[in-house]
């Protein structure tokens, strides 16, 4: 099979883990690193490859020595600069693998969406897929496959509560600056909206409350919701980056290298007229009779492999001749196999999401998180901020009447 060639546009704190997730791989390369900044340079000879300061050079090097253009380009830098990247990209057909948010507006990602449409139309369209990893976390694959069990989901409670260091802010100002897309309701309750998204369904009405801020900038700490999801299902999350706290999607699953793992309990509980499923401990209550004179039971068959997690520092699980072991293909995904793995835990959904952008530049598999969910969970943070700001509930815009 051909190796696939993609480059990473960005050399900040996620670009160069997009890196090492291609690095690994034997199916694969990095074309080059495109980023203007200081970064540039250590990030693209620590993966042995080019480096340009922007799109044009990158076209004009290709261009002259009568290359092709990559086949893939991920989009990792500030989130205002997304759709510009997105357009110069797909205009040359480069596939698109964009981190969320898709954009720091709504407006802005529609105008992308008609844009890739009408590249479709003219039969010069590529495939877009939208960085949502957690949608490939086993956490959130396995919560998937078991949701039945609760029956109908009639309630869930969530938090995403942590502490960032001072530093996070200190050394990037566009994440302390709401023009540029600042903000932890924008970089990290949006995570949380698409998986109650995926999860749950569509969300109806949100109503909001600002957390109290205890840093000097701009931008939001996080918020308190409550959610009403369009199948009639409520729910409260809790989401704030100036808490000391466990409960978090970070902690508790041990995914991002730069946060330890902690055995946290229930950052996720979705409760059903059959039973209670409590995310990221994946403990099942239910009772053989139900009535609350009658015992809980448990049902709690899956473990973590709490050494390799613990460590707090990150080591790639899987090497691609594992990974390939594991199907990827979305529909397949939801099937036992994959949950029976040993290491089904340490899978990274870092690799499991680049497994899929190369499956749909191979134009195997449909898309697991489309430029519309992204615009979606985009729309319930606009939400969040709107009733801010009105201080009331707020219905969720439908795509079709952005304007
Ligand atoms: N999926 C996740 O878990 C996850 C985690 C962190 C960040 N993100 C997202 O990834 C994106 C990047 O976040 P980050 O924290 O890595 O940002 P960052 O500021 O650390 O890095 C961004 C990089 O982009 C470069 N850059 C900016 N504008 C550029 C331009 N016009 N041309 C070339 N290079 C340019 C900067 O020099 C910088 O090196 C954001 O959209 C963020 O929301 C996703």
């Amino acid at each position: 099979m051909d190796i696939i060639n993609l480059i990473v546009i960005g050399a900040g704190l996620i670009g160069p883990r997009h890196a090492s997730h291609i690095y690994q791989r034997s199916d694969c390369r990095i074309f080059a690193i495109v980023d203007h900044s200081l970064n540039g340079p250590n990030i693209a000879s620590k993966f042995s490859t080019n480096l340009f300061k922007n799109l044009d050079e990158m076209y004009h090097y290709i261009e002259e020595n009568n290359l092709n253009y990559p086949d893939g380009a991920i989009i990792a830098t500030p989130n205002h600069t997304h759709v510009d990247f997105a357009v110069k990209l797909a205009e040359k057909g480069i596939n698109l693998l964009i981190e969320k948010p898709l954009s720091s507006n709504a407006l802005e990602c529609k105008y992308l969406i008609n844009y890739l449409k009408d590249l479709t139309d003219q039969g010069r369209g590529v495939k877009t897929l939208i960085g949502h990893h957690r949608r490939f976390n086993p956490y959130i694959v396995y919560t998937k496959q078991q949701l039945t069990k609760i029956g109908t989901p009639i309630a869930i409670q969530g938090s995403w509560c942590l502490k960032k260091p001072d530093h996070y802010y200190l050394e990037k100002p566009w994440r302390t600056d709401v023009t540029k897309g600042g903000g932890t309701l924008l970089i990290n309750l949006v995570h949380d909206l698409d998986l109650l998204l995926y999860l749950i369904g569509p969300i109806e009405r949100i109503y909001a409350e600002l957390l109290p801020k205890q840093r000097e900038y701009d931008v939001d700490e996080g918020a308190v919701l409550t959610i009403s999801f369009k199948n009639g299902c409520k729910g409260t999350f809790i989401c704030g980056d100036n808490l000391v706290s466990p409960f978090n999607f970070e902690n508790g699953t041990g995914e991002n290298p730069n946060v330890p793992f902690f055995n946290t309990e229930g950052f996720y509980r979705i409760f059903g007229s059959q039973g209670t499923l409590s995310v990221p401990d994946m403990k099942f209550y239910y009772q053989s009779q139900p009535g609350w004179e009658n015992p809980i039971d448990v049902d709690h068959t899956i473990s973590k492999n709490e050494e390799t997690n613990n460590l707090g520092t990150y080591t790639p699980a899987t090497s691609f001749t594992n990974m390939s072991s594991f199907n990827t293909n979305m529909d397949m995904m939801m099937n036992d196999e994959f949950e029976n793995q040993d290491n089904f835990f340490d899978i990274k959904p870092f690799d499991l999401q680049l497994s899929h952008f190369i499956d749909l530049i191979r134009g195997q598999d449909k898309v697991n998180c489309t430029a519309e969910d992204a615009l979606m969970a985009l729309l319930c943070i606009e939400t969040v901020m709107k009733s801010v700001e009105t201080g009331k509930p707020e219905y969720v815009p439908e795509i079709q009447d952005l304007k």
